[in-house]
């Protein structure tokens, strides 16, 4: 577990509350998802469909960056005085809006599928961030509004500097508990042949098995009519173990992770469905004189 300052709020009793919280809002966005249709919005909130990376971060981007622009010029017009700079400043904190709208949806999406320490920080953040954007949508009601722009001006600054501290929450998420990361960043797969103890006639049609690698890598090799496949055996998502997963698709040419239901297919190692993102790392196959399986990786290697 690491030892950040966001892990050291949420540990041990002081998440107790936290656990009630994301019990609330699983409730909710299980709820959602559960509804026939929404696999597609899941899908693109994750990332998983289009981007091929989580959207959560590239979302947030803009608005912490939106923000920041609608900050700098608030600054300005209160020392200028300058209504020419209002205009300008509405539509960034509009814009920015937008953008924290689609934040939040792939920010709760992807917490679902967390556990632990990273599931009680992520409700903190998430609610947190929901409370800031929630004051944001006063500012900017207030701005719109026609009254006097100063309060509306200085709520948005002050919220701003709490952007910026729960920002560095969501930071603690990804570079602390690796939420996103795809779990095959650092896998090194043999760029030579390297031999198993499996041996080819051994292996059963859609029947996958474990294989470990030298340097402890996991790979999981399964044959399908006849041709043998090997792809990356730990979920890209959370290192779940894909062997034991379940075989889906039309064909049950993809496997299906069973700890949070990501789908990747068995001949390419693309991630078909969320919340991974990023496919599986792929190995060629050949078989030896005497019948056992040698692999080598088909993947560009770091
Ligand atoms: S570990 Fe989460 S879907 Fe596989």
């Amino acid at each position: 577990m690491p030892e950040t300052i966001g892990a050291r709020l949420v540990d041990g009793a002081k998440g107790k509350g936290l656990d009630r919280l994301g019990r609330l809002f699983a409730a909710f966005v299980g709820a959602v998802y559960r509804v026939p249709g929404t696999r597609p919005l899941k899908n693109a909130l994750h990332g998983t469909w289009l981007l091929r990376h989580p959207l959560h971060p590239a979302a947030t981007d803009v608005v912490v960056g939106g923000l920041t622009v609608v900050a700098a010029l608030d600054v300005l017009s209160l020392a200028q005085r300058d209504p020419t700079l209002w205009r300008a400043t509405d539509i960034a904190l509009l814009v920015s809006l937008l953008f924290a709208a689609v934040a939040g949806l792939s920010g709760y999406t992807d917490w679902n599928e967390t556990s632990g320490n990273e599931r009680r920080l992520g409700v903190f953040h998430g609610v947190l961030m929901t409370l800031i954007t929630l004051g944001y949508v006063a500012s900017y009601w207030m701005r719109v509004g026609g009254g006097p722009r100063e309060p509306a001006v200085w709520l948005a600054l002050v919220l701003w500097v709490a952007l910026a501290l729960v920002a560095h929450l969501g930071g603690e998420l990804v570079f602390g508990f690796g939420t996103g990361v795809n779990r095959h960043a650092w896998t090194l797969l043999p760029q030579k042949w390297q031999r198993t103890e499996v041996a080819e006639a051994s292996l059963e049609d859609r029947r996958p098995v474990r294989v470990k690698l030298k340097n402890g890598v996991s790979v999981m090799v399964v044959k399908l009519d006849g041709v043998v496949s090997a792809i990356g055996e730990t979920c890209s998502h959370a290192s779940g173990p894909l062997a034991d997963g379940e075989l889906v698709g039309p064909e049950r040419r993809d496997i299906k992770c069973p700890w949070h239901g990501s789908v990747f297919s068995l001949r390419t190692g693309a991630a078909l469905r969320g919340p991974a993102t990023m496919g599986q790392p792929r190995c060629e196959l050949r078989t030896a004189a005497d019948g056992t399986l040698e692999l080598r990786s088909l993947s560009p290697g770091r």
